[in-house]
């Protein structure tokens, strides 16, 4: 059921692109097509009874239906565990689908989640209004104190949840010595790394056990379709958790990984289809490359615009002004990631400012090949009452930058000629 691949094993002195470049199907194609064929069917044959019934029960690791495994996928998956270093990894519909399908595997009525208030939107709505409705509590904490983690923590503790950088706030939480703490109590460090890969940040060493990634974002190639997939390091027991604890150790498989694939994820059935597996596959080829040249060009903006009068403030943990300037050092390896805010003197600021723009689109989402700016405020956290945009740390004077491709000189002159209209 879940192909583990030896390509890790096999080339494990590789450079990352190399590897990710050369990771084999599990099953050669029989015209030896190189690039990832699209299985877009549903259902997949079987010579006799015997087959299906060995196939559905796990003796074997045959295909039987797309909403529970497809090829494509899983070499797609394929390439995701070559990068990470991960022995399980599954795909699915989107990043919301991979946070999702995580906690409903994890939590159980009366268990509590320790996460930071400082989340995507949906994610926290997700923790907040969804999951408390089956009974699961979220306990939210300044993840940068560790004594309130502490403390928030108790044995219905099932997850410790954050953001890598967090989006929009750009908060780098010290997740090595965080790791630390929940090692002891056997809780799960669960991290949303959407927003730097693996070729910059090593998850694995930083005492993330399980990464939720919405592959929407770098991973897809230039925002070719909405995908997320969830990354099992395998560095968690389970054994203190009440619903996984219990279950038999599965061979090959982490308890967590058999319950997501063989119960949760095919009964809430938010699979990710071949053709998206397809695209985001050959995304991935390019994901280094695209990652440093988008994250260095962020930089190199973030110094300039912090230099401009009519910006009030710019926050991106690479530049000095940052409070997480040095955490950031010590966990990225390159210039930390592509996102950034500015704050401006009002909300009609950041209108007229966006309103401006001539080659940067008004558009929401993260490491496009284009570089986009939204207005979280009125958009992503729209929806929020005025007290909860405060739990979460959202401003009416922040505008978000997601820095793509563009040469920088570009846009310079762009923000330049709209910072000139206010
Ligand atoms: C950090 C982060 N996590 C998760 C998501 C959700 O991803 P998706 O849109 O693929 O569901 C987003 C979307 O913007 C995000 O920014």
């Amino acid at each position: 059921m879940d192909r583990i691949s030896k390509n890790t094993e096999r080339e494990p002195l590789l450079s990352f692109s190399t590897r990710i470049i050369n990771t084999r199907f599990a099953n050669p194609d029989i015209y030896g097509a190189i690039s990832q064929p699209i299985y877009r069917n549903a259902a997949f044959e079987f010579p006799d009874s015997q087959t299906i019934a060995d196939a559905f029960q796990y003796r074997t690791d045959l295909h039987t239906y797309s909403r529970i495994s497809n090829p494509t996928v899983a070499n797609f998956e394929e390439k995701i565990k070559t990068a990470s270093g991960a022995g399980q990894v599954m795909a699915l519909a989107s990043g919301m689908a991979a946070i999702s399908n995580t906690f409903l595997t994890l939590a159980y009525a009366g268990a509590n989640i320790v996460a930071s208030p400082h989340l995507f939107g949906n994610t926290f709505s997700f923790l907040q209004s969804t999951l408390s409705g089956f009974g699961v509590e979220t306990r939210f904490v300044n993840t940068d104190d560790l004594q309130e983690i502490t403390s928030a923590i108790d044995q219905n503790t099932c997850a410790f949840f954050a953001e890598v950088i967090t989006n929009p706030h750009l908060e780098v939480a010290d997740l090595p010595e965080i790791s630390k703490i929940l090692r002891n109590k056997n809780i799960p460090v669960i991290i949303d790394t959407t927003v730097i890969p693996w070729c910059g940040f090593d998850a694995r060493k930083a005492g993330i056990d399980i990464e939720v990634i919405s592959t929407t974002k770098y991973i897809s190639g230039g925002a070719t379709g909405i995908g997320g997939v969830i990354v099992d390091h395998d560095t968690c027991d389970w054994k203190a958790n009440k619903k996984l604890g219990s279950l038999p150790k599965p061979k090959g498989m982490s308890r967590f990984m058999f319950k997501l694939r063989s119960e949760i994820a095919r009964n809430i059935g938010a699979c990710m289809s071949a053709d998206t597996a397809a695209m985001q596959s050959l995304g991935m080829e390019s994901l280094e490359l695209r990652y440093k040249r988008m994250s260095g060009t962020a930089y190199g903006l973030a110094l300039h615009l912090s230099k401009q009068n009519k910006i009030s403030e710019v926050n991106y943990p690479g530049l000095d002004s940052s409070p997480y300037k040095a955490v950031s050092d010590r966990l990225f390896s390159d210039d930390p990631g592509a996102m950034f805010t500015v704050t401006l003197d009002s909300k009609e600021a950041c209108y007229k400012f966006m309103d401006a723009l001539k080659v940067i689109r008004r558009a929401t989402n993260l490491f496009d090949n284009k570089t986009l700016v939204i207005h979280p405020s009125s958009t992503i956290y729209g929806a929020f009452s005025p007290e909860m945009k405060k739990i979460i740390g959202i401003k009416d004077n922040l505008i978000r930058f997601s820095i793509g491709l563009e040469d920088i000189d570009d846009l310079k002159k762009d923000i330049g000629q709209a910072l000139d209209s206010i």
